[in-house]
């Protein structure tokens, strides 16, 4: 590809004769104006390679020139030269200043004018060479963290379907526990990177009922007081199953685990938290996932009509809730409905393609007996 070089003159002359000279090795394709404001507008729109600028022209002198040239995108290390005849140092020092790489003599060919277009040439090539290598750097760098992101939350869920699996559900709770936190995060205008977030992780939030032993969690019947508190310890296991890592997506896993069974009033575990307190990703689970408690299926109940449900969380709001979570929840109502219905769609379904096989597997497996107390919804 030859080397675009961009030629300001305001005599015609002096720019054929340049132009001449810099295309004489074939390396070169010049393209000249007489008026530097038109070229100034031309290299808003495309890229070159090297520029040669006259001093003293109409409208817009060489020094004002280098210095707006400067300020467009991706034109600060290109090379340029200002043609001077008789300027002073002075001159020369403020081009200088606002960004003139060189100088070329307006002395029609003379060996310095000959040596130096050359060197310019090659550094305008070099310059492009690197830039269009920093260009491809930044693209494989950009699509490999794509791809990192991709599968961190990959990992994640499956990494909650697999706790949700042994416990006693299809992977569709996660999913719907997930979708709701969306809504509630983005109602409360939370930034979208956080509704994002919160989206992944919430489904992390039983991760610790992994370390709960079988004949506890897998307890057909009324826990004892004991085993429920051995139940209630799955909020700070998942907690450090998740602590301290690198990944803010498992960071905000950490802050869920742990907080999802918090109340607003203080009143619950594991460290009985009020309020502003608890993080807002684990208040805004803690209405997801009690709502889908109450509203599915379990061994030992039926499902709670949505209308009876909502009515639940509006009675519980400033008790058991952060008021804010429920009505940003309520207020897309016809959303929850479609999704209590399996009928929403949303704008993750690619992650959510990717976990499609493992919720049909687990779907096909027999149910296990749920044992929790009626009473305690999503512990
Ligand atoms: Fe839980």
């Amino acid at each position: 590809m030859l080397t675009q070089a961009l030629l300001v003159d305001d005599s015609r002359s002096v720019l054929n004769f340049l132009k001449r000279h810099i295309e004489a090795e074939g390396l070169v394709e010049a393209t000249t104006f007489l008026d530097p404001v038109e070229a100034l507008a031309r290299a808003r729109e495309r890229v070159f390679d090297l520029v040669l600028v006259d001093y003293e022209m109409p409208h817009m002198d060489g020094i004002s020139f280098i210095r707006a040239f400067r300020t467009l995108p991706g034109c600060a290390d290109i090379p340029i030269a200002m043609i001077t005849s008789r300027q002073t140092d002075d001159v020369k020092m403020e081009a200088l200043q606002v960004g003139a790489t060189d100088f070329l003599p307006k002395q029609p060919q003379s060996l310095e004018m000959t040596v130096r277009l050359r060197n310019l040439v090659r550094l305008g090539a070099a310059v492009r060479k690197q830039n269009d290598r920093a260009a491809d750097l930044a693209s494989a760098v950009a699509a490999a963290t794509r791809k990192l992101g991709e599968r961190e939350e990959e990992i994640i869920l499956r990494l909650a379907l697999a706790v949700e699996y042994r416990d006693n559900d299809t992977g569709e709770h996660t999913l719907r526990v997930a979708r709701y936190s969306r809504i509630i995060a983005e109602q409360l205008g939370l930034p979208p990177r956080l509704c994002r977030d919160i989206y992944l992780a919430a489904p992390l939030h039983d991760v610790g009922k992994v370390a709960i032993p079988d004949h506890v969690l897998l307890k057909p019947g009324k826990l004892t007081d004991d085993e429920m508190a051995v139940i209630r310890t799955h909020a700070t296991i998942g907690e450090k199953i998740l602590a301290d890592s690198s990944c803010e997506l498992i960071q905000l896993g950490a802050q869920i685990a742990a907080g999802h069974h918090e109340r607003w009033d203080g009143a619950g575990y594991p460290n009985g938290l009020q309020a502003d307190a608890i993080p807002v990703a684990a208040r805004v689970v803690a209405v997801a996932d009690v709502f889908d408690a109450l509203t599915t299926r379990r061994p030992y109940k039926e499902p709670m009509p949505l209308d009876v449900a909502r009515d639940y969380l509006v009675e519980n709001q400033g008790r058991q809730f952060d008021p804010a979570c429920v009505g940003a929840f309520l207020s897309r109502w016809d959303e929850v409905v479609e999704i209590a219905a399996g009928q929403q769609a949303t704008p993750y379904q690619k992650t959510e393609a990717r976990l499609a096989p493992i919720i049909e597997c687990a779907a096909e497996s027999p149910a296990v007996e749920d044992r929790l107390p009626e009473p305690v919804p999503a512990a």
